[in-house]
């Protein structure tokens, strides 16, 4: 629950990694049918926290519209206008990547526009010109696997459980660095593209090589977050470059690593920029982030109709701006 002056009165996460862990990824039917019985005893104990004595109390009802899996969002979209409409108050459905990149002004020092952006999740890689809320241009995308996909199937190679990215991340806490040297796609090439399905191959390779043993593990750990947070920051740069941008926002699952965290501040630092993350919560799904942009679209008039809908494809540059 986001307050226009009051900030973030309350919020709530319920993870189904449980629930897909055995499968070792999403199960899309598994999701929508969970996401039944979660969604009103969640949206109920947030409002409780929150101090929320009548519904009367609340301007409008935001949800995530897509892009994504349709069922889970259908069923995200449908409780959400029933509880707007029930209330008497506008809904608006938000964009997934725009509640990532929005996430950052949920922080007491929200970061400038215009910016560039680095979005990193588990379907996305993209470095995106934000020059205002609904005003985004993509620079530059993954050609094939996302950044947080390549951690978790390099993750699943080393036997870690689902997700994996943060196992990863921790495993390569105790690795050496150089002991292994995966490749850094597209470094080579000018452009702000990137690809990474190669790395899965290369540590493929890597670990029928050898015996896997704890260190070996954890060798190949460090291996792969360098090779991904190197690509990363080379891009970023260049990206502040061609724009001449001074401000990098870092957003989406993967910039909860703290190896990308600390080696993209220093690197940003030493080129006289400033790069902004939204606190580790708000890095991976949450809901505050898409209050943050369907509050910022509802004060601008936007409105969904009566009928439900979600989309499994939306393009982000798609988005109409939000005000002058
Ligand atoms: O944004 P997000 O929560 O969901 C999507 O919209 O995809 O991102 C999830 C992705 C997963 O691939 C997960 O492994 C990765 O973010 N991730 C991390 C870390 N925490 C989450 N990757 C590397 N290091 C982490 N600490
Ligand atoms: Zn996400």
């Amino acid at each position: 629950m986001l307050d226009d002056r009051g900030g973030l009165l309350a919020h709530g996460l319920f993870s189904q990694i449980e629930l897909h862990r055995a499968y070792g990824g999403v199960v899309p039917e598994l999701a929508s049918r969970d996401h039944v019985r979660r969604l009103l005893p969640l949206v109920e104990s947030v409002l409780n926290a929150a101090g929320a004595r009548a519904p009367g109390e609340i301007q409008g009802v935001a949800y995530t519209a897509g892009p994504g899996l349709i069922g889970a969002l259908l069923t995200g979209a449908a409780l959400a206008r029933s509880l707007a409409f029930a209330w008497g108050v506008p809904a608006l459905g938000v964009h997934h990547l725009e509640g990532h990149l929005l996430a950052p002004l949920l922080e007491p020092e929200p970061p400038p526009f215009p910016h560039v952006a680095l979005l990193v999740s588990g379907g996305h890689t993209l470095l995106i010109e934000v020059s205002a809320i609904g005003r985004y241009r993509v620079l530059g995308a993954s050609r094939d696997d996302a950044a947080g996909e390549a951690f978790d199937k390099t993750a699943k190679l080393l036997g870690l459980p689902y997700p994996g990215g943060p196992h990863l991340a921790e495993l390569a806490r105790e690795g050496r660095p150089g002991r292994f040297k995966f490749p850094r796609p597209m470094l080579d090439r000018p452009g702000l593209e990137f690809s990474f399905s190669g790395l899965k191959t290369a540590v493929l390779h890597a670990v029928a090589a050898q015996e896997l043993t704890p260190a070996v593990r954890a060798d190949v750990a460090r291996g792969v977050e360098d090779a991904i947070v190197d690509t990363l920051i080379a891009k970023s740069l260049r990206a502040l470059e061609a724009t001449g941008l001074a401000v990098l926002v870092v957003s989406g699952g993967v910039s909860a690593n703290r190896t990308l965290r600390e080696r993209l501040a220093a690197a940003v630092g030493a080129r006289g920029a400033r790069v902004y993350y939204p606190r580790i919560e708000f890095s991976t799904d949450n809901a505050a982030m898409i209050a943050v942009a369907g509050l910022a679209r509802l004060k601008a008039g936007e409105r969904d109709t009566l009928a439900i809908g979600a989309r499994a494809q939306w393009p982000l540059e798609s988005l109409p701006a939000v005000g002058p």
